[in-house]
């Protein structure tokens, strides 16, 4: 797994060897750490391993999967250093689809970023790629490459476009974690623009749902979204996030909209394909990830 100290890394670390997996975790310990593999850490063997370099292959070498995770994932990173952001994301993509072509099969991790400002909702695989931001337009360019290595390489790629996940150990720059940290440490929430909305989803909900998509044939050379369906305005997820906190005032800077207007994503085809269904709603979801925030700034 290439990002596999990530947010999202290391859940799957974590679910895959629980089921007995033999995992190689690699990660260049930029963003992720090595903390969110502690628990693990010694049914798996973890490497500090960049993928824009060729030392990769040695690696995957062997494997029956890849899950590529590893990217610059924030879309604010993206538009502050776009050259580093194509580089890890398109080139460094490229190199682990160079490093995969014995059969190998790659889950890549795309984003619903890539959809841009939809024109229908909810967004089904079929709408087109209207991304426009650098994030999304590194996750484009890398869906490409993925597309292109499957059609004449034969590299067998499952391109998954992921909606927005959230949970405990979420990378702090994020709007969830960004909004109770800013509740436990400023007792006051302070949002860019209320109207925006996003389709959020517990961590748990997307492990399962990319553990499913590893195991199916027939999504092979294909697109897959993963989200709940569930439309939540900033606002509204604002509002509940005070409630939880016991009701703490909002101030709303009223800023244009950076990114998508609206993202809610179509799972039916995950539902069909994979039997994928919602574990932990999003209220639960919420609550757990509030208890776990609180938790860790009082261990700090
Ligand atoms: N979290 C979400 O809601 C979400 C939504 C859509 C798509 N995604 C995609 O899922 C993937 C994982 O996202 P995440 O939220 O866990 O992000 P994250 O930032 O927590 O994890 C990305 C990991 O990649 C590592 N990395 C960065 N550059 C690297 C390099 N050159 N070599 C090796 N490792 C490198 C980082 O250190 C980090 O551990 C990303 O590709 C992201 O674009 C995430």
């Amino acid at each position: 797994m290439t990002g596999a100290a990530g947010f999202l890394g290391s859940y799957l670390c974590e679910a895959l060897v629980a089921k007995g997996a033999k995992v190689t975790a690699l990660d260049n310990f930029t963003i992720g750490s090595t903390s969110n593999l502690e628990p693990f850490k010694n049914e798996m063997q973890i490497v500090n391993c960049d993928i824009t370099k060729n030392e990769i292959r040695s690696y995957i070498e062997g494997s029956q999967i890849v899950f590529h995770l590893a990217a610059v994932a924030n879309p604010r990173s993206c538009r502050e250093d776009f050259d580093l952001a194509f580089k890890i994301n398109v080139e460094g993509t490229k190199n682990v689809l160079d490093a995969s072509r014995d059969g190998l099969r790659v889950i890549f991790l795309s984003a619903a970023a890539a959809y841009g400002n939809p024109s229908y909702i909810p967004i089904d695989e079929k709408h087109p790629l209207n991304g426009r931001d650098p994030y999304a337009i590194s996750k484009i360019m890398a869906e490409y490459l993925c597309t292109n290595y499957y059609q004449n390489c034969g590299v067998p790629v499952v391109i998954v476009r992921n909606f927005s996940t959230f949970g405990p150990r979420q990378t702090p720059s994020y709007i969830i974690p960004t909004l109770i940290t800013q509740a436990l440490q400023q007792k006051r929430l302070e949002i860019w623009n209320p109207k925006p909305t996003r389709d959020f989803m517990y961590i748990d909900n997307t492990i399962d749902a990319l553990l499913r998509i590893a195991e199916s044939e027939e999504l092979i050379g294909d697109v897959i979204n993963i989200g709940s369906g569930e439309e939540v305005h900033i606002g509204a997820l604002t509002e509940k996030i005070s409630q939880m906190f016991g009701g703490l005032p909002i101030v709303n800077l009223n800023k244009d909209v950076v990114g998508s207007e609206r993202l809610v994503c179509d799972n039916t085809k995950l539902k069909k394909v994979t039997g994928w269904k919602l574990i932990v709603p999003f209220e639960d979801g919420l609550q757990r990830t509030c208890s776990w925030f609180k938790q860790a700034s009082l261990g700090q």
